[in-house]
This record gives C-alpha cells, sequence and structure tokens, in this order.
C-alpha cells in the first residue's frame, strides 16, 4: 500500500488518502466516490457500469445534488414498458435450464437495479455522512458482483443478459426517495430484507432442480445480503429521530406501495435477521405484517 497527499477542498486541508497500488507500483491515484456513481448511472455500457474501482475511493467533492430520473443503458437493456417484461418462472419449471437462465436473467436486472439505486442515492444526497457514503461504495461493489455472477450463469444457460425484456420495478421505487432515511427504508431492510428470504428459497429451487452451480451463487448472495442489511439497519438506528423505533423509522420512511409485510419472501429467515442485527420486536413486527391495504 502506498499513500499519497490529497486537498480536501471543503475544509482547505490536506490529507492522506490510501492507495490500494502495492509499493512498487509506478501507478498511484485515486477516484472520487461521486465519479463511481456518475460511471454507474451516466455511461449505458454494462461492462463499465460492473467494473469495480481499481482505484482508491475518495470523497472529497461530492459536488452539488443531481437527481437522475433514469440510468443509462444499453437498448437491449433499457427498461421495457409495463408487464412486457417476463416473469419469475415458476420453481417447477427449473428442471429446464432455460427456465433457470431466465431467473438469473431476471435477478442480474434486480441487481443493476440496486447498484443504479445506490449510485443515485450517491448523486442525490451529497451532504449525506462520509462514512455511509463510504461504506456504501462498498456495497455497490458487492452489487457489482452479484450481477456479473447473475449474467454470467444466465449466459452459461443459454439466456444471455439482455436478451430478453427487463422491467423498472426497483428503479421506479427509489424515485419517491426524498432522503437517506427513506432509501434505508425501501431497500436496505424491504429489498434487501426480502431476499434474506428469497435467495434461500432460490437455492433450494435450484439444488432441487439438480443446479448447484446456481445454488451457490443464491447462498453467497444470501450471506452478502445479511451485511448489505445490517448496514442499512445500522444507518437507519444512527440517522433516524431519536423518539422513534427503529421499526416505527422503518415505517415512516416508506412510500406506497413498499410496506412492511414487502420485506419478506414465503420462508422467513429469523436467524439471517438476527444476524443482520435486527432486534426481536423489528423482527416480530415484520413477520407478522398485514398485507392488507390501510
Ligand atoms: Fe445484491
Ligand atoms: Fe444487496
Amino acid at each position: 500500500m502506498c499513500r499519497k497527499w490529497a486537498l480536501d477542498l471543503r475544509g482547505s486541508r490536506v490529507r492522506f488518502v490510501t492507495c490500494n497500488a502495492p509499493l512498487t507500483s509506478a501507478h498511484c491515484s485515486v477516484m472520487e466516490i461521486r465519479a463511481f456513481a456518475e460511471q454507474i448511472l451516466l455511461q449505458p455500457e454494462l461492462d463499465r457500469k460492473l467494473a469495480p474501482p481499481t482505484e482508491s475511493l475518495t470523497d472529497l467533492s461530492p459536488g452539488d445534488a443531481m437527481v437522475l430520473t433514469e440510468p443509462a443503458r444499453t437498448p437491449d437493456l433499457r427498461f421495457a414498458p409495463r408487464r412486457t417484461a417476463p416473469k419469475m418462472p415458476a420453481f417447477g419449471a427449473f428442471s429446464h435450464p432455460e427456465k433457470r437462465g431466465l431467473a438469473h436473467h431476471i435477478m442480474a436486472n434486480h441487481e443493476l437495479q440496486a447498484l443504479e439505486v445506490m449510485a443515485w442515492v450517491l448523486l442525490a444526497f451529497p451532504e449525506a455522512p462520509p462514512s455511509f457514503r463510504a461504506g456504501l461504495a462498498g456495497v455497490m461493489r458487492d452489487e457489482q458482483r452479484h450481477t456479473r455472477m447473475h449474467a454470467s450463469r444466465a449466459r452459461a444457460l443459454g439466456v444471455p443478459f439482455g436478451s430478453r425484456p427487463v422491467n423498472c420495478y426497483i428503479w421506479k421505487k427509489a424515485m419517491s426517495f426524498t432522503g437517506v432515511l427513506d432509501y434505508l427504508a425501501g431497500l436496505p431492510l424491504v429489498f434487501e430484507a426480502a431476499n434474506l428470504d428469497h435467495s434461500i428459497e432460490m437455492a433450494e429451487a435450484f439444488e432441487a432442480a439438480g443446479d448447484p452451480q446456481s445454488a451457490a451463487i443464491m447462498r453467497q448472495i444470501h450471506l452478502d445480503e445479511i451485511e448489505h442489511v445490517r448496514f442499512g439497519l445500522h444507518w437507519l438506528q444512527v440517522l433516524k429521530p431519536e423518539h422513534l423505533t427503529p421499526f416505527q423509522a422503518f415505517e415512516q420512511h416508506l412510500h406506497w406501495p413498499l410496506r412492511p409485510c414487502k420485506a419478506r419472501g414465503t420462508v422467513f429467515q429469523r436467524e439471517a435477521r438476527k444476524e443482520a442485527g435486527m432486534d426481536d420486536e423489528f423482527i416480530n413486527a415484520v413477520e407478522a405484517a398485514s398485507d392488507e391495504k390501510v
């Protein structure tokens, strides 16, 4: 590792930033978190969206808020009109490789949207705490890897990523976020929390279909998702008003149709939620949440 001077323009301070380049390397550079987010949202090529930064990330110039309405994507991955993207195949159809490939195709798009939403948050809320922004950039590296894993498996099963229409469900929900607490409630504590259940359901369905490679991807994502939910819960606890419990803050920052019952799948993974740091009150409230419109 080498260290390099960087100028913090906001505080007129000079400080060290670390660089992962070996000491013998002549190359040592840094990338701003904002540039990382812009690379994901403003340029359409999938390879570049999914390229983890090779430089150390700095956050010296978060810049002005930029609220984008749609991520740049290549034509094959642009959001399709409502109800035109294929639905998740029934688990009973997983004996057909093409159906499993379609499942990975759909999940690759989920992961890509999660990545894009996180980049959107970095650009929309530059005033968020620097350690939240740095942590989010770390989660984004995982989402890049998850997208690559699903895309690669979809291709191996005969359904290259981009060969089917893709929906914009997660992205559209994020467009109602008005602050970091909305993001924390809506993405880590709904979509990623629900994926604690969905990832295991999927892993078991792939195993039942005799596809241990696909199952292994889901189990890896499950483990990563525990950390992502932990990250979301931690920051909800840090940023919420003191008089609210974590669950109250979570519920108050959800925008319809997101609601607590959407934060779970079919088979409830209580232990995974405990591992992510949720207390019994939060877990029980999610498990018991009604699906009725109030
Ligand atoms: Fe993911
Ligand atoms: Fe995640």
